[in-house]
């Protein structure tokens, strides 16, 4: 197996190879530097046969659709990703093949709902999960202190201890850790009970990362050009949240309101389905035809998407377009699909 960081810098991406059949996957690639990518595949001579991010990056342009759009590659997210082309969604346990080479997926939520860890071979890519000395921050884009605590302490700490640890981001020079160092040493986690550690994580007061919501909302929704004004984080803030249930209450009633799906025609009629009588206007077409819509200016709309995350910015870009009622389906048709909620 051929096991590389490539970009010598503090976010870090890694090729992982099969040797003998010249397969490679690439791990969190990021937008600057796809032709150095390309060049390592073309130098080791490998075939990409997929493209993975360890989770929806808030702090840098993910490379994936770029990388997918030149090799045909697919992208390869957690099911709670909320991006349209990602081609295979995963879960906890699945398995990746590359070549005879066999990535392990662990679910490892916390950073965000669809952080994933990726074992191979005595080494773990902890995402932004587990950091070497350090752990992700959890105050945004989904975060919960608690479920990563969970995910460090009961699935990459159940690992054996000399397991490489290889996260996707180091600020102080380091490469890697262990597992076992990580247990003993790891400020944020060792010895401390799960409460502490939602406190600790609560209090940190860290800065919003530059250009966040730049590099966030492109990497949700894979728009790349300049078709969307993307929404302030406060106006996604001011968002109405309804769950599946008060939507379909809401479906069913004497005045029901318009829905308003954003994803793209093939997740439309793809596995998850659609709610009957949902309109599609997928997210990057939204600002030119809202005028479709004009009959709902004083009524009300609920925007839906696959995880209600790219139906936010939908829902917030309406908001400032003079939409007076809309709301937004939390949790998207993943949610929906889940209560077992009825789909055409
Ligand atoms: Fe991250």
């Amino acid at each position: 197996m051929l096991f590389r960081e490539l970009n010598r810098g503090k976010c870090k991406t890694y090729i992982i190879a099969c040797e003998k059949k010249r397969k490679a996957v690439l791990v969190d690639p990021i937008k600057e530097k796809v032709d150095r990518y390309l060049a390592s595949l073309a130098y080791f001579g490998c075939e990409l046969t997929s493209i993975i991010d360890t989770h929806t990056h808030a702090d840098h342009r993910t490379a994936s659709w770029e990388i997918h759009d030149i090799t045909g590659a697919p992208v390869v997210m957690h099911r709670q990703a909320p991006a349209p082309h990602v081609a295979i969604h995963v879960e906890d346990g699945q398995s990746i093949a590359v070549g005879d080479v066999r990535l392990r997926v662990f679910h490892t939520p916390g950073h965000t709902p669809d952080s994933i860890s990726i074992y191979t071979a005595g080494r773990v890519l902890t995402g932004d999960t587990l950091l070497i000395h350090g752990t992700g921050r959890c105050d945004f884009a989904g975060g919960n202190a608690g479920e990563q605590y969970d995910s460090i302490t009961q699935k990459l700490f159940s690992l054996p201890n000399e397991t490489l640890v290889f996260p996707a981001h180091d600020y102080r020079g380091h490469t890697h850790s262990t597992i076992g160092e990580e247990k003993q040493t790891n400020p944020r986690v060792a010895g401390r009970t799960r409460p502490a550690y939602v406190e600790l994580m609560a209090n940190l007061g860290l800065p919003l990362p530059q250009g966040i919501q730049e590099s966030l909302q492109p990497n949700q929704s894979a728009i790349e050009d300049e078709s969307i004004h993307f929404p302030t984080l406060s106006e996604l803030n001011q968002v109405r949240q309804l769950t599946a249930q008060e939507v379909h209450t809401f479906q069913i009633s004497a005045h029901p309101p318009l829905v308003l799906d954003v994803r793209e025609p093939e997740e439309f009629t793809g596995e998850l389905g659609h709610i009957s009588g949902s309109l599609l206007i997928p997210l990057k077409e939204l600002p030119s035809r809202s005028h479709e819509i004009d009959a709902y200016k004083t009524r009300d709309i609920v925007v839906v998407c696959r995880a209600g995350v790219r139906s936010t910015t939908a829902a917030a870009i309406l908001t400032g377009l003079g939409f007076e009622h809309v709301s937004n389906l939390k949790g998207g048709m993943l949610d929906w699909s889940d209560q077992r909620l009825p789909v055409e």
